[in-house]
């Protein structure tokens, strides 16, 4: 199964290697037409830019300091109806158009980013202390990217630039968790209350506009969102200066320093069904270095790519502790000499600089350097601890269940048979909802994953707990929908013992995982978090029907 998910991201594997444009060009085509999936007609093809693209390998290493998102900082208190006598902090928060340099030796890139920032600002949140967050649309009128029409949601009766933003792993009321429906245009705000009742984690916000998602985070459209609580505190993990968030992602950009967003040869249907850049970003920055201390420092690393999974290690494999999973604490420290992400996955990591005084050493995706930590000392004294335990991870016992779903991940021709569409159990958007599960329930959901591709799975407002994967027999669920297993369960990895909220579901395989239905009642979502998959059909409504009374 390993070998075939490695497969499916072939091209993103040799990406950062010895590399010529044709090459490139050649494997982002064939990498957004797996081997495992049926061929494809017009769309089969990514047309060619216009400008020559950066060559990663004609770039500087390590000429520019790591960037450190900014913290956000309240603009004001305000009262909000859901939390009567009390008054909130409010953040406002701005989209707009900026420029930037991802790297010296490249010109400007024109993006869009929360506060005109790329990465946005960072939201500091602590567990049961709500704060608001106004939202504002303060983006141009005229998108930059490449929008397919012929998607739903995006069709040409729907205004180019639209945007609403979602908390990633937010137990947020239905109202304020970016209903992708809920977009607005520029000239537009939403103010959106979040509680904070959760544990202390990694989260991150992003764009969630309908159909255009890929596009509005890919123009830069995310930041980090930490939840931090008294329990978490008390371990006395790096903090301040040393728990640093770590934001992947990968593009493609043009010599004039223009970002590139690949498009099929159909320009009446530009959509392709994946976007590997061959540069990666940390905190928006090519190759940076980050001078650290003879000490330990937390980085929260998140994939916000849009498709690319990140293979990470440290040069001369150097082991990282890994505390924690996108919704917080492990049980305990678990050293990992390499962590693979899938897009919106988070791994907080502990990294021990302490035996590299006068050295430095590389983050490495795969085999290439992406970002160079200088330990320099500078004569302060680590005071930080690792803990042996860090936070108990009660498990869901799946026969506690009041419902047990079973979804299909699928992939169709459309009706002219020349674009692939993935869908979620055989259905799209716009049909009924039929995920309606009940508040404070708990429930398995079966992801039947009928696809050649792994597909990261997310689920709106809940965390969860992986049970199991087990490979099943594709022939005959196709021929009587029947789910017969051709081997045992596999266990969940280590690292996926803690809570989750994506989840890969690997193909051939059934992944099941186990939640709790805990938040206010009302329409949220799930999806595959791999954006082009996303905006064209892989995603569905939920409804939380209110608790049996
Ligand atoms: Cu990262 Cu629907 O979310
Ligand atoms: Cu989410
Ligand atoms: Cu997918």
């Amino acid at each position: 199964m390993t070998m075939r998910r490695r497969d499916f991201l072939c091209g993103a594997g040799t990406f950062l290697g010895a590399w010529t444009l044709a090459d490139a060009w050649r494997m982002a085509s064939a990498s957004s037409m797996p081997m495992a999936m049926p061929a494809r007609t017009s769309a089969a093809t990514l047309a060619a830019p216009k400008v020559p693209l950066i060559n990663p390998t004609s770039l500087a290493r390590f000429v520019d300091p790591l960037p450190i998102p900014a913290v956000a900082r309240a603009s004001d208190q305000r009262t909000h109806p859901a939390y009567p006598g009390r008054t909130l902090p409010c953040y406002r928060v701005t989209m707009r158009e900026c420029k930037v340099h991802l790297h010296r030796d490249i010109p400007a890139t024109p993006l869009w980013g929360y506060n005109g920032q790329f990465p946005g600002p960072t939201i500091e949140a602590r567990r049961g202390e709500p704060l608001l967050v106004e939202w504002i649309n303060g983006l141009p009128p005229k998108h930059f990217l490449p929008i397919d029409h012929t998607i739903h949601g995006a069709e040409h009766d729907k205004p180019e630039v639209r945007a609403v933003t979602h908390v990633h792993g937010a137990r947020a009321p239905a109202k304020s968790d970016g209903f992708p429906d809920d977009w607005y245009t520029p000239g537009h705000s939403a103010l959106y209350h979040y509680p904070n009742g959760q544990d202390a984690a990694t989260l991150w916000y992003h764009d969630h506009a309908m159909g255009i998602t890929r596009l509005n985070i890919y123009a830069g459209l995310f930041g980090a969102y930490l939840v931090r609580d008294d329990e978490e505190q008390a371990l006395h993990l790096p903090s301040g200066e040393c728990d640093i968030p770590l934001m992947l992602c990968d593009r493609l950009v043009a010599q004039d320093g223009q970002l590139y967003y690949p498009v099929s040869d159909d320009p009446s249907a530009p959509w392709v069904m994946q976007c590997n850049g061959n540069l990666v970003l940390c905190n928006g920055k090519i190759f940076p270095y980050l001078d650290v201390e003879p000490r330990r420092y937390r980085f929260r690393v998140i994939n916000v790519a849009n498709t690319r999974f990140f293979d990470l290690s440290l040069s001369h494999d150097q082991p990282m502790q890994q505390i924690a999973s996108d919704q917080g604490l492990l049980s305990a420290p678990l050293q990992r000499t390499r962590i693979e992400l899938h897009p919106a996955e988070r791994a907080d990591v502990v990294i021990d600089f302490s035996d590299f005084a006068g050295k430095s050493l590389q983050l490495r995706h795969e085999a290439e350097g992406i970002l160079e930590f200088r330990v320099r000392d500078r004569g302060t004294r680590d005071t930080s601890a690792l803990p042996a335990t860090l936070r108990k991870v009660p498990r869901i016992d799946p026969a506690s269940a009041a419902r047990q779903r079973i979804l299909t991940l699928n992939e169709t021709d459309d009706a002219n048979g020349n674009a692939m569409t993935m869908l979620l159990d055989g259905k799209r958007w716009s049909d009924p909802v039929t995920e309606n599960p009940r508040q404070n329930s708990i429930e398995t959901w079966s992801f039947v994953n009928l696809t050649g591709d792994a597909h990261p799975i997310h689920l709106h407002l809940v965390r969860f707990q992986v049970i199991d994967r087990r490979p099943f027999d594709l022939f005959a669920w196709n021929a009587h929908r029947k789910l017969v297993f051709t081997g045992p369960a596999i266990s969940p990895e280590p690292q996926e013992l803690g809570w989750k909220d994506t989840v890969r579901a690997d193909p051939g395989m059934v992944t099941r995982i186990a939640m709790r239905f805990e938040g206010e009642p009302g329409r949220y979502v799930w999806h595959c978090h791999l954006l082009e998959h996303e905006d064209n059909e892989m995603m569905r409504p939920f409804d939380l029907l209110p608790a049996h009374s």
